[in-house]
């Protein structure tokens, strides 16, 4: 089929180099049932300390059970792009509910979050304007803005003087506009920004915020809302579908007039076959129920003090985390590699994430805390942490 099979030896060459460095990465397929946080991984039922859904929305009777009847009732698919022939009632009364619910102007929904995040900024900005990122920003952010051709400045993470200093610095250049671009809870430390200095540095310097919120939701803000939440001065918030409100897509929160731009100019938007009832149902379902889980949440964050006081005390390090995302890191990516396959024979799912995904020399066991985990499952993940440490 292929007559030039030199051509492709760069794909041998390049994975050849990720195993050299201890970096290949493989997908892992497991059976899922309705009992979070088990699966089952190679016929073993493991814990999964590694997951985003973070309320264990995903396996929730009535978020299942609306999915089903959206389906059930609008179909499987939803036959076209928003602007052809594929926006549905079901998907204009949730994105006012959503924008009701979240206090925002107007709501637009996205196919994923990767798929806002890659296609706002190149909307939103051109070679004209700046764009300061933080360092620490989500690949999908730091891809959305190269492909903008806008300069792109990467300030320190949660370094608010560098952050200035380039607002300061800016200011004597001609952009047409500046961009500020961040995360409320980062992905892989699970650390905070301070988004009120955001704002603040934002309408200080005329520039505009992009905050995106995709692990705060579900789980921090009042009632859940996320961080972004109440917050005036946020130009464009991202939430997503696919972490604690447990099925898949995303929203972003804007003004009226952005939204009636991004449905004319954003590709990530209009060249994409609208989401299907069965996801629209589901998030309609999370929505309602997300408020309401006042419990969950109390307990789940008070499950995170424990265990991270808990690793800080073995001597690990948690980093600065703030949230249900506690790293561990270890450093080298074997030792991290290693500690994953440890914790799997212990009866547990915690995956080593490596550079790129992190810098060199962070490589991290990323722990994920859910509403659905008992203390006295993570009594039994830090007895195998302490195991680990005292072989
Ligand atoms: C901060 C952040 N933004 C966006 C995304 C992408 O969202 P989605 O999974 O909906 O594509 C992720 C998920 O990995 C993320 O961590």
């Amino acid at each position: 089929m292929n007559d030039q099979p030199h051509k492709l030896r760069f794909l041998r060459a390049a994975l050849d180099q990720r195993i050299e460095e201890g970096r290949l990465r493989d997908l892992r397929a497991y059976e899922a049932d309705l009992n979070a946080p088990f699966v089952r991984l190679n016929n073993r039922k493991l814990i999964n300390f590694c997951s985003n859904d973070y309320l264990g929305l995903s396996t929730h009777p009535e978020v299942i059970e609306r999915s089903v009847s959206y389906t059930q009732k609008y179909g499987a698919g939803s036959g076209a792009s928003r602007l052809v022939s594929g926006t549905l009632t079901i998907h204009e009364q949730l994105e006012e509910k959503l924008a009701d619910s979240f206090g925002v102007e107007a709501v637009l929904l996205f196919n994923s979050g990767f798929q806002a995040n890659i296609s706002l900024l190149p909307a939103l900005a051109d070679r004209n304007s700046l764009i300061l990122a933080d360092r620490k920003s989500h690949n999908s952010l730091l891809q959305g803005a190269l492909l903008s051709n806008a300069e792109l400045k990467r300030f320190w993470h949660n370094d608010y003087d560098h952050l200035e200093d380039l607002l300061r610095k800016s200011n004597k250049k001609d952009y047409n506009r500046i961009w500020i671009v961040s995360e409320t809870v980062f992905s892989m430390d699970g650390d905070q920004s301070d988004i009120d200095k955001l704002i603040q540095l934002a309408n200080q310097y005329g520039a505009l915020l992009y905050s995106d919120d995709a692990h705060a939701l579900g789980v921090l803000g009042p009632k859940g809302l996320g961080l972004n939440y109440q917050k005036e001065g946020i130009t464009l918030g991202l939430g997503t579908f696919g972490k604690a409100f447990g099925s898949f897509g995303a929203f972003i929160g804007c003004s009226k007039t952005m939204k009636e731009y991004l449905i004319n100019f954003c590709s990530g938007f209009i060249y994409t076959t609208a989401l299907p009832p069965g996801v629209i149902g589901a998030v309609d379902a999370a929505l309602g129920l997300i408020p309401r889980m006042e419990t969950e949440r109390t307990t789940l964050l008070e499950n995170v003090q424990y265990l991270k006081a808990s690793l800080s005390n073995l001597g690990y390090n948690p980093g600065a985390s703030e949230s249900q995302i506690i790293p561990v890191v270890i450093g080298s990516e074997k030792e991290t590699v290693d500690l994953s396959n440890y914790l799997e024979t212990k009866g547990f799912w915690a995956s080593a994430i490596r550079p790129p995904t992190v810098e060199k020399g962070a490589s991290r066991i990323r722990l994920t805390l859910t509403a659905k985990h008992t203390r006295s499952q993570i009594d039994d993940l830090i007895s195998a942490f302490t195991e680990w440490k005292n072989r």
